[in-house]
């Protein structure tokens, strides 16, 4: 496969070299960008990663590959394990991480995987770098680098997401570490607002955050969650997510983030889980595309949709519609949720479920990826793969 042979023999990604990292910069001098009227105010160097980060974008954006979320904070990963009736403790963690990035064959489907801090740095059951299986299966290591949600005085009982001190050192440290992309969640809410102040906030949250990924060779996926919650229709969600974006990209723009360098991960655009009117995965299919088109610039590599709550198989049948004609961007898959559900029911913290598990998860991975390609049929779905995952108020 093209992707996994640029992954594995490019300099950018070969292991030897991410040790040493720094040795990978290039010179930045032929990324001067000019204005040919006020010189001197427009005048804006690139990043010296550029053509580092355009490679990373490209290879996570290769055709029937997708993204998988796992990084769940230890809060979350607790509440996962409780569901199936285990302790939240970092052996448990480990346990269920190492089923999930050793899955053979899982990078046929999965070109990046984002990671919590502690699984960066951290082992599998039998002692291998959790990176460095990722990186022996042709996937991607990336991590998420935000720092949570938090209220935001002033407005409408919503939030906004801190992470931007110390954000420059950190994102060195985990490019030496081996990450080569981050993630930034911040989430709009439809019920609560959205205020203006909400919206900006998040926009310019992104905004410095991706320009700081990319300073520090990381593509940094760009995610303004337009939460599930509430009850209002699809058109709402649609007003809501033309408004976020347009914002997102004007403070992209005025960072001087680089477009070919980034990925996005938006929610897609249904009615709110409460809304009684229900959308077919065409037309869910209709909106997104319509507001992809309406806000996205073509030089952005890869749009890499969250699942946000929707059930495995809605979230698998959405991406495949949106994937039924050509479109100017690889339209793809970042699930957390949608990927994983089955298979940590299957596992449930036994030793001798971890294949059948693992089975679960290649099932979920090979279906995006037909999603991917617009070839999945939807047969021979599970019930458990049925279910809708939506949590009010949901934190990550
Ligand atoms: P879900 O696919 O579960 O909504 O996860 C979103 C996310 O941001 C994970 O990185």
């Amino acid at each position: 496969m093209a992707s996994a042979s640029l992954l594995k023999s490019s300099p950018v990604l070969d292991k030897s070299e991410w040790v040493k990292g720094q040795s990978l910069r290039q010179p930045s001098v032929s990324y001067v960008r000019c204005h040919p009227t006020s010189p001197s105010a427009l005048n804006v160097r690139a990043s010296s990663y550029a053509d580092e980060l355009v490679k990373t974008a490209k290879s996570i954006a290769s055709p029937g590959r997708g993204i998988l979320a796992m990084d769940e904070s230890n809060a979350t990963c607790g509440k996962r394990l409780a569901s199936i009736g285990l302790e939240n403790t970092e052996a448990n963690r480990q346990a269920y991480r190492t089923l999930l990035v050793s899955a053979p064959g899982l990078g046929q489907y999965i070109s990046g995987a984002i990671l919590f801090e502690e699984t960066l740095y951290q082992s599998t059951v039998d002692g291998k770098k959790i990176v460095d299986v990722l990186v022996g299966q042709n996937i991607i290591p990336g991590i998420k680098v935000d720092k949570g949600l938090v209220p935001l005085a002033g407005s409408n009982d919503e939030s906004w997401c801190q992470g931007l001190d110390g954000l420059a050192s950190r994102s060195a440290a985990y490019y030496q570490q081996g990450a080569r992309f981050a993630k930034w969640r911040t989430v709009v809410s439809i019920p609560n607002g959205p205020s203006a102040l909400a919206v900006k906030e998040a926009a310019w949250g992104l905004a410095r955050y991706a320009a700081i990924s990319q300073d520090n060779g990381l593509v940094p996926i760009v995610e303004p969650e337009i939460l599930l919650d509430g009850d209002h229709g699809i058109e709402r969600t649609f007003e809501v997510a033309q408004k976020v974006w347009a914002e997102v990209f004007f403070y992209l723009a005025e960072n001087n983030v680089f477009f070919e360098g980034i990925l996005l991960k938006p929610s897609m655009v249904t009615p709110g889980a409460e809304c009684k009117d229900r959308a077919t995965p065409a037309q869910v299919a209709d909106y997104t595309l319509k507001l992809l088109h309406r806000r996205i610039p073509p030089a952005v590599p890869g749009i890499m949709f969250l699942s946000g709550g929707q059930s495995e198989v809605e979230a698998t049948l959405n991406l495949n519609a949106m994937n039924q004609g050509p479109n100017p961007w690889h339209v793809s898959f970042s699930y957390a949720r949608a990927l994983q559900n089955t298979c940590l029911k299957k596992w449930g913290g036994r030793p001798e479920n971890v294949k059948e598990a693992q089975e679960a998860l290649l099932l979920r991975a090979k279906n995006n990826s037909l999603a991917q390609l617009g070839k999945y049929t939807g047969d021979g779905e599970s019930e458990e793969a049925k279910k809708e995952l939506f949590v009010k108020g949901y934190v990550y």
